[in-house]
C-alpha cells in the first residue's frame, strides 16, 4: 500500500510529469467524479496493466450537470477516495479546484453534433459538451498515454473516442465492461441514494437487458421486440423509464426496423430521485 501523491495545482502536475519524463515511463489515467466504488477500482486496476504510472482525477466537473441536476448533493468522498486508491498503489490523484479548470475568463468548450443528440442527450441538454471538455482538459494536464473509461456510460465512452479520432489526439482510450453486483445491478456512485425498494427495482433494469439480449441471441432481429422484451420486465410502477433504445455499437446510430449490425440496448430510468443509465451489448454468441 503506497500513498499517492496528491496533485492540486498546475504547477505540482508538471513537476510530477518532469519526474516521469526523466525516468521515461508511460502514463495511465482514469478521470473520475469521486465517491470511488469497486467500478472505479477495476479501472484502475486496468490502467496498472497498460502502462508504468497510474494518475487518477478526482474532480466533480460543474459544467456537465444541468441547472436542476444533482451537482450540489454529487457524493463528495475525497478521504476515503484517496484511502482506496491508496491500496491499489495508484502513483498521483489530482485533484484541481474548479478555478484550475475554469479560470475566470474561461471560454471554450467542445461539442458533438451527431451522436450526442438523442439517449442522455435529450434530458441532459449540454452535459456532454461539459463532459467532452473536461475530459480534453484533464487528458492534456495530465498527458497520458492511455485513458480508461467504464461501458456504463456508453454514450459518453463513444462520445470521448470520437472526439479524440475527430480531433487527431492520439491518446489510446481503454474500454472496460461495466461492473455489477452480483444481482445485476451496475455499479453506480448513485446507488448510495436508492432506498431498498428502489434498489429492488432498480435490478429489473438489468433483468430487462438480460431478456433483451436472450431474445436476440434466439434469433429475434426486430427493434421494437426486443425493446419490447425489456418492457416486459422493467415498465412497472415506481420506474420512471427515460429511454430505451437499441443502437449501434460502432457509433449509436439508430437502425431502421431491423437489427443488421453488433447493437447495444441503452435504458435511463428514473428511480425515486435517483436517476439511473445501464446498457448491454447485445451478443449472438454468448450466453
Ligand atoms: O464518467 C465520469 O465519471 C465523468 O463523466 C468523467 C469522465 C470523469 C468526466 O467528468
Amino acid at each position: 500500500m503506497g500513498v499517492p501523491a496528491t496533485l492540486i495545482s498546475l504547477a505540482e502536475v508538471s513537476e510530477f510529469k518532469k519526474a516521469l519524463r526523466q525516468e521515461q515511463s508511460t502514463i495511465a489515467f482514469v478521470p473520475t467524479l469521486g465517491a470511488l466504488h469497486h467500478g472505479h477500482l477495476a479501472l484502475v486496476r486496468r490502467a496498472k496493466q497498460l502502462a508504468d504510472r497510474v494518475v487518477v482525477s478526482i474532480f466533480v466537473n460543474p459544467t456537465q450537470f444541468g441547472p436542476n441536476e444533482d451537482f450540489a448533493k454529487y457524493p463528495r468522498t475525497v478521504r476515503e477516495d484517496i484511502d482506496l486508491l491508496a491500496t491499489l498503489n495508484v502513483d498521483a490523484v489530482f485533484l484541481p479546484n474548479t478555478a484550475t479548470i475554469y479560470p475566470a475568463g474561461y471560454q471554450t468548450y467542445i461539442t458533438n453534433r451527431r451522436m450526442s443528440v438523442g439517449l442522455c442527450g435529450t434530458s441532459r441538454p449540454g452535459h456532454f459538451d461539459g463532459v467532452l471538455t473536461v475530459v480534453m482538459k484533464l487528458v492534456n494536464i495530465i498527458g497520458c498515454d492511455v485513458a480508461v473509461f467504464g461501458k456504463k456510460d456508453y454514450q459518453q465512452l463513444k462520445l470521448i473516442e470520437q472526439m479524440f479520432r475527430d480531433l487527431n489526439h492520439n491518446v489510446r482510450i481503454e474500454p472496460l465492461d461495466t461492473v455489477r453486483e452480483p444481482d445485476g445491478l451496475a455499479l453506480s456512485s448513485r446507488n448510495r441514494f436508492l432506498s431498498d425498494t428502489d434498489r429492488e427495482l432498480a435490478v429489473r433494469l438489468n433483468v430487462g437487458l438480460r431478456a433483451a439480449a436472450a431474445a436476440y441471441q434466439r434469433g429475434e432481429n426486430k427493434v421494437d421486440t426486443l425493446v419490447e422484451e425489456f418492457h416486459k420486465v422493467a415498465k412497472v410502477g415506481g420506474i420512471a423509464l427515460e429511454y430505451a433504445e437499441i443502437r449501434r455499437q460502432a457509433d449509436l446510430e439508430s437502425f431502421e426496423s431491423m437489427v443488421d449490425q453488433p447493437p447495444v440496448l441503452l435504458i435511463a430510468a428514473k428511480i425515486g430521485q435517483t436517476r439511473l443509465i445501464d446498457n448491454l451489448e447485445l451478443d449472438k454468441t454468448i450466453g
